[in-house]
C-alpha cells in the first residue's frame, strides 16, 4: 500500500452543467492511497495517514495529484515527423505522413518509434492514448507491447486504407478486415489493452472497405471505432466528389454502420445541422485537437455550440498533425480557440476535458479519469511551480483554479514531478 500525498483535486461532476468551480471538490493536505494498482482511498492526508499506518508514504508536497491524462485522438507513427513544415491536410499526409507511416511494416523501426512515443508522453503525464497504428499489423504489435510493457491503459488499431495512398500503404477491404480481426483478437482484453477499428478517413477506404470494418464493428459490438470527419474543406468537397450519392460526409460513415455509441470522431470542425443532430443521436463522440487544428490550419471546434446540444467531446494532441505530445499545450491551445470563439473555458472545464471528459469519451469514465476509491491507479502529480515564470505566477494565485491555471498555459513536462501507471511509479 502507497500513501501518496498532495494536493488533490476530485471531479464529482461535469463542469460544464452549472458554475465550472463547483464541479470539483479541493483537498489543500489531501492524499491517494494506492492499493493492488487501484485507487483504495482519498481523502484528507492525516485522517488517511492515522487510517493506514503501515502504508508506504510518498510525499508529494505542494504538487497536485491528478488523474492521468487521457489523449483520445494521436498517430504514434507520426512521432518523429510532428512540426512539419508548411502544409495543409492533404498535402501535409502526401508529403510527410504517407512516406513515414510507409515505414512500419519494419517491426524494429516502429518498436523503436512507439518506445520513443511512450517514453514522451508517459513523461508529459499521459497515462492513456488512442493511437492510429499504419496499415501495418507490426505497427500495432508495437504499439500495444510498448504500453503493456509500461502497464499503460491505451487504445488503438490498424489503420485501414485501400485508395488514394502510396502503394506499399494499401490493404483491401477483405485484409483490412481479416487483419484487424486478428490484431483484434490478439489484443483486445489483454492486461489494459483495448482495440479500436480504424478506418482512416472516408477519402482513403473504398465503400467495400467501409462495408467490411462495419460489419467487423457489428460483431465485435464492445470495441470502439475511431475516424477522421470534416476537418478541412478541401477534404470535405474530396468527399462528396467520391461519395457522390452521400447527402454529407456523415452518411458516409452512417450507411456503413460505422456510426454509433463507441464511434469517436476526429476533429468535425465543419459539420453540418443535420450532421450535428445525428451525431447527438447516434450518440457518438467527438474528439477536439486543438493544436492540430491550428497547426495544420483545419478552423474553429465550436467547443460552445456543441457542449450546448449535449456532445460528449474528448480532447486530443492529434500528434503528428498536433504540434505537441502534452496535454497541457493542448488545453492551452483549447483555450485560445475558445476565446476566439467568444468563450473563455474555465481551468475546471480544460482539466475535466484532459481526464474525466476523455475518459467517458471512451466508455472508462467507470475506471479512469478520475481520482476516486476503485478507479485505477494512473495518477499524476503537477507541479504548480515548475519555471520561474509560472512560479511568480502562481505565488498570486487565491484559489486553486487561479494556483492551476498558469501551468495549464505555460506549462510542460517539466511540471509532471511523478506519474503512476495501474500503481507503478514510471516517473
Ligand atoms: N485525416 C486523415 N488522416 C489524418 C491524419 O493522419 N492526421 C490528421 N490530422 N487528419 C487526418
Ligand atoms: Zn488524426
Amino acid at each position: 500500500m502507497e500513501l501518496i500525498l498532495g494536493q488533490v483535486l476530485q471531479f464529482t461532476n461535469t463542469p460544464f452543467d452549472g458554475r465550472p468551480e463547483d464541479a470539483a471538490t479541493h483537498i489543500r493536505h489531501g492524499a491517494v492511497l494506492v492499493h493492488d494498482g487501484t485507487i483504495a482511498d482519498v481523502g484528507d492526508a492525516d485522517t488517511l495517514r492515522a487510517q493506514y499506518p503501515t502504508a508506504q508514504v510518498t510525499d508529494m508536497r505542494d504538487a497536485l495529484l491528478s488523474p492521468g491524462f487521457v489523449d483520445t485522438h494521436v498517430h504514434y507513427p507520426q512521432t518523429a515527423i510532428i512540426a512539419s513544415w508548411g502544409k495543409r491536410l492533404i498535402d501535409w499526409l502526401n508529403s510527410y505522413t504517407f512516406p513515414e507511416e510507409s515505414r512500419f511494416g519494419d517491426a524494429d523501426h516502429a518498436t523503436q518509434i512507439a518506445e520513443t512515443y511512450f517514453d514522451l508522453v508517459t513523461a508529459a503525464g499521459t497515462t492513456t492514448t488512442v493511437s492510429y497504428c499504419t496499415i501495418h499489423p507490426e505497427s500495432v504489435d508495437a504499439y500495444f507491447t510498448a504500453a503493456q510493457k509500461r502497464g499503460l491503459r491505451v487504445l488503438g488499431g490498424k489503420t485501414c486504407m485501400d485508395r488514394n495512398a502510396p502503394d506499399n500503404l494499401r490493404d483491401t477491404a477483405q485484409s483490412a478486415y481479416d487483419d484487424s480481426k486478428m490484431l483484434l483478437d490478439r489484443w483486445h482484453g489483454q492486461d489494459r489493452l483495448s482495440y479500436v477499428i480504424t478506418p482512416r478517413f472516408a477519402p482513403t477506404s473504398t465503400p467495400e472497405q467501409l462495408e467490411a470494418l462495419g460489419a467487423l464493428w457489428a460483431e465485435h459490438p464492445d470495441v470502439l471505432m475511431q475516424t477522421h470527419i470534416s476537418e478541412q474543406h478541401e477534404e470535405i468537397a474530396w468527399v462528396a466528389d467520391l461519395f457522390p450519392d452521400a447527402e454529407d460526409y456523415l452518411y458516409v460513415y452512417e450507411q456503413f454502420g460505422l456510426v454509433g455509441k463507441g464511434a469517436l470522431l476526429g476533429h468535425a470542425i465543419h459539420l453540418t445541422e443535420r450532421e450535428r443532430d445525428r451525431i447527438r443521436e447516434l450518440d457518438a463522440s467527438l474528439i477536439h485537437c486543438p493544436t492540430s487544428n491550428m497547426f495544420i490550419g483545419s478552423g474553429l471546434f465550436d467547443m460552445q455550440g456543441l457542449v450546448a446540444q449535449g456532445h460528449r467531446i474528448g480532447l486530443a494532441t492529434d500528434t503528428g498533425g498536433g504540434s505537441s505530445f502534452s496535454m497541457l499545450r493542448t488545453m492551452a491551445a483549447a483555450y485560445e480557440v475558445g476565446q476566439l470563439s467568444g468563450k473563455a473555458l474555465h481551468p475546471a472545464q480544460l482539466w475535466w476535458l484532459a481526464t474525466a471528459g476523455s475518459a467517458q469519451t471512451i466508455h472508462m469514465g467507470d475506471r479512469i479519469g478520475r481520482l476516486a476509491k476503485g478507479y485505477e491507479a494512473d495518477i499524476i502529480a503537477v507541479d504548480l511551480k515548475s519555471t520561474p515564470a509560472i512560479a511568480q505566477r502562481t505565488d498570486r494565485a487565491a484559489t486553486i483554479w487561479e494556483a492551476l491555471f498558469p501551468t495549464i498555459m505555460m506549462g510542460d513536462d517539466r511540471a509532471i514531478s511523478a506519474v503512476w501507471a495501474g500503481g507503478q511509479k514510471i516517473k
